[in-house]
This record gives structure tokens, C-alpha cells and sequence, in this order.
């Protein structure tokens, strides 16, 4: 039986910002309590380093990697609401935290077929589906249209101690600086974005706080 009611326009949330600002986190909070699929962008960027390394392709041969992107199958979907995709059928999603993967995902998100790719993928996300999507040009590049603009941001020594807090080893500063200078679609804070600090924030006044700007920005009554 087909519905009479109107289907709702669907619509992207953007959430931007630096490693270890708290932009997954709250995105992933914000996600559970507006309903929405969360979209992890990182994870996409990591997940071509991944398949780099797998192949023994050195993530500074440019060339290498573009010849890699086009014999790859990259599916992208959703199980339940979070986003997942899969690389010639594997999910790799449980190996994409390592050392090596932080230290080279930065080249490779720098090379701008690499991103023509990714986001094309992330934009199709919006074709049957609203979103909340975290990453570093998600309001600057991927949709620049959303009026849903949040950059999250933190003081360097609370996102050098939060990886420090979960084990990782990442250099922030190093992988912010080199996001930032890059030419194809660098970190900054997009047209429209209004800035959060989550430095002095626990997760739920972040998010509270996120819930107010967004409704600034004419999210619907949540
Ligand atoms: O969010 P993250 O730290 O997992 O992202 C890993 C890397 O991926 C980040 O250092 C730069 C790249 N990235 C990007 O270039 N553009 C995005 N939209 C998301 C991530």
C-alpha cells in the first residue's frame, strides 16, 4: 500500500574538526538521539590507507596509489545506523586504528583522486538516507549546502591526552598540520559553521550544546 504522505526532504548534518577533538564521539551521540545514520569519513580515508599497506604501496607514490583506486571496489553502506563499506568485499573496519595507518593516512586523504572517489561515496549517502557525517571538509567541500554546520574543536593537550587515554599512538599536531596545509580540501572551518570547543565539556553538555546550535541553524524541533 502506498503512504499519501509527503516524503520528508532528506538532509545532512556536518560535523568538521581536528583529530581527537570529540567529533566522533558527540556525532556518534548526536546520531543516536536525532535518529540518524552516522557517517564516519575518517574511516573511509583509512580504509584506502589500509588497502595502501595491504598492497605494499608506498602511501608518497602518488601514481601508485591512483592506479590502487582504480582497480579497487569500495562499497559504502549502513548496518543499522552506522556507516560501514568494504574494499574488494572486506570490511576492514576493525583494523583501520593502527599505528601505521596514523602516520600515513594524511598522504594518502591528500591526494585529490583519492577524494574525488571518496566523496562521490559520501555524497550518495544522501540518496536514500539523512545524515550526520564527521570529518575534515564535510561542510566546506562534501556539503557545502547544508545549513547543519558544526566545527568541534579542542585545546591540543586535551586531544594529545584523550588518544593517550585510549592507547593510541597518533601524532595530532603532526597529522592537523599536514590536513590543514594540504591543498585539495583542507581542514578549516567552513562557510556558515559555528565553532564548539568541547575542551571544558563532558560528552553530554557537548551534545547538549550541539543540540542548541543546530536548532539555531533551523534543525526541526528535536
Ligand atoms: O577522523 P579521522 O582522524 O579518523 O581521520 C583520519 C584522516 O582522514 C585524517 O587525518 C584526514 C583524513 N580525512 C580527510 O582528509 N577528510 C575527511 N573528511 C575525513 C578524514
Amino acid at each position: 500500500m502506498s503512504s499519501d504522505l509527503p516524503a520528508l526532504p532528506r538532509f545532512a548534518i556536518a560535523i568538521d574538526g581536528p583529530a581527537a577533538s570529540g567529533k566522533s564521539t558527540l556525532a556518534r551521540e548526536l546520531a543516536k538521539r536525532l535518529g540518524l545514520v552516522m557517517v564516519n569519513s575518517g574511516a573511509m580515508y583509512r580504509a584506502v590507507t589500509w588497502k595502501a599497506l595491504q598492497e605494499n604501496i608506498d602511501p608518497a607514490d602518488d601514481a601508485a596509489v591512483i592506479a590502487m583506486m582504480d582497480r579497487i571496489d569500495i562499497h559504502c553502506g549502513e548496518i543499522g545506523m552506522k556507516s560501514t563499506c568494504t574494499i574488494d568485499g572486506v570490511d576492514p573496519s576493525n583494523e583501520l586504528r593502527s599505528e601505521a595507518i596514523n602516520a600515513n593516512v594524511s598522504a594518502i586523504s591528500a591526494i585529490p583522486e583519492v577524494r574525488d572517489r571518496l566523496v562521490q561515496l559520501q555524497r550518495n549517502y544522501l540518496d536514500h538516507t539523512s545524515i550526520i557525517m564527521e570529518g575534515r571538509d564535510i561542510g566546506s567541500v562534501v556539503f557545502p549546502d547544508t545549513p547543519f554546520k558544526i566545527y568541534i574543536d579542542a585545546d591540543e593537550d586535551v586531544r594529545a591526552a584523550r588518544r593517550a587515554h585510549v592507547g593510541e599512538v597518533d601524532s595530532v599536531s603532526k597529522r592537523d598540520a599536514a590536513d590543514s596545509e594540504r591543498i585539495t580540501a583542507p581542514l578549516k572551518i567552513a562557510d556558515g559553521a559555528v565553532v564548539l570547543d568541547t575542551s571544558h565539556h563532558t560528552i553530554e553538555s557537548g551534545v547538549t550544546a550541539a543540540i542548541e546550535i543546530l536548532k539555531q541553524q533551523g534543525l526541526p524541533e528535536i
